[in-house]
């Protein structure tokens, strides 16, 4: 892993997968380290994130690390035409390690095939969010006690969800069943399906979660994702398609844990929060951990 770009969720084996979790696991136990100190990373926010980033630079700040960038494009050169290349070029210069979030898929592969230090892509655009889902790994190895055999359930926007196509192609190394739930608008893209069936992993998709939620181990929420619309009419069609609520929980299984990679907007209930499966907020926090494990393991510097 060390000096490794981390893209796509297909650029970690599963063992290496694995080490980030167990490495995450010790920082959970102890964050405050001061294992970056003198090591400089830049994050690039050209897209608004309020758990991404700062929890990457929680994680920084915790391990001893300095933190430049910006976390509004317009605060940038960019809004007087200077290109991503340029952007790039300057920044490797200044930091050792690149985190990147950006609109258009591929800008983290672009962003790491001109840096001459690792990068990290933060989500881009549609396509993937692979710390996300490397914290989402983490949530579900740590509620369930396994990775491996769970009934997934996904639901929402599984189109435009980055979150999601990134945990697919993770989870697909641990015999999962997926159970896909959308509108038709909305559905898995048949990329991902494809991959599923090339990895004999089973897959259903359904238009409604009730009552079969109660065979689910992982419900996956997710965010209709109204940035990607290019015609509101349609977002408006679809955005409040599911909305979990607390009484819908009522013949789910004892282990059953709600993750979401948030922000929600309509998709759960805020009655669904006291419910102690309701995981969510507790996800987003391990997301500190697990980008401290990453940052460290990139760097060459476990602890
Ligand atoms: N989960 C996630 O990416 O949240 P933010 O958009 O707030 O970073």
């Amino acid at each position: 892993m060390q000096n490794k770009s981390l893209v796509s969720i297909t650029d970690y084996s599963k063992a290496e997968y694995l080490k980030i979790l167990d490495l995450a696991a010790e920082f959970e136990k102890n964050p405050n380290q001061e294992i970056l100190k003198g090591k400089l990373v830049a994050t690039l926010f050209f897209e608004p994130s309020t758990r991404t980033r700062l929890s990457f630079e929680t994680a920084i700040n915790r391990l001893g690390g300095r933190v430049i960038g910006f976390a509004d494009v317009n605060s940038s050169s960019v809004t007087k035409g200077e290109s991503l290349k340029d952007t790039i070029k300057m920044v490797t210069s200044y930091a050792d390690l690149i985190v990147i979030r950006h609109p258009t898929e591929g800008a983290a592969r672009y962003a790491s095939e001109i840096a001459t230090v690792p990068v990290i892509n933060a989500g881009d655009g549609a396509n993937q969010h692979p710390t996300q889902t490397l914290l989402d790994l983490y949530s579900i190895q740590k509620t369930q006690k396994t990775l491996e055999n769970l009934n997934m359930f996904m639901i929402g926007d599984l189109k435009y969800g980055r979150t999601v196509h990134s945990l697919l192609m993770a989870m697909s190394y641990f015999n999962p069943t997926f159970y896909f739930i959308s509108p038709d608008e909305l559905k898995m893209p048949r990329e991902y399906l494809i991959y599923l069936n090339q990895q004999k992993i089973k897959y259903y998709e359904y238009k409604e979660f009730m009552p079969i939620i109660s065979e689910a181990d992982i419900v996956y929420m997710t965010r209709v994702q109204k940035e990607r619309f290019s015609d509101p009419i349609e977002y408006e069609k679809t955005k409040n398609a599911y909305v979990l609520r607390n009484s819908m929980l009522e013949h789910t299984r004892a282990n059953m844990k709600i993750l979401h990679p948030l922000p929600r907007v309509n998709e759960i209930s805020l009655d669904v929060d006291e419910n102690p499966k309701a995981y969510y907020f507790t996800q987003a926090l391990n997301g500190v951990f697990v980008r401290q494990a990453i940052i460290s393991s990139i760097l060459g510097l476990n602890s």
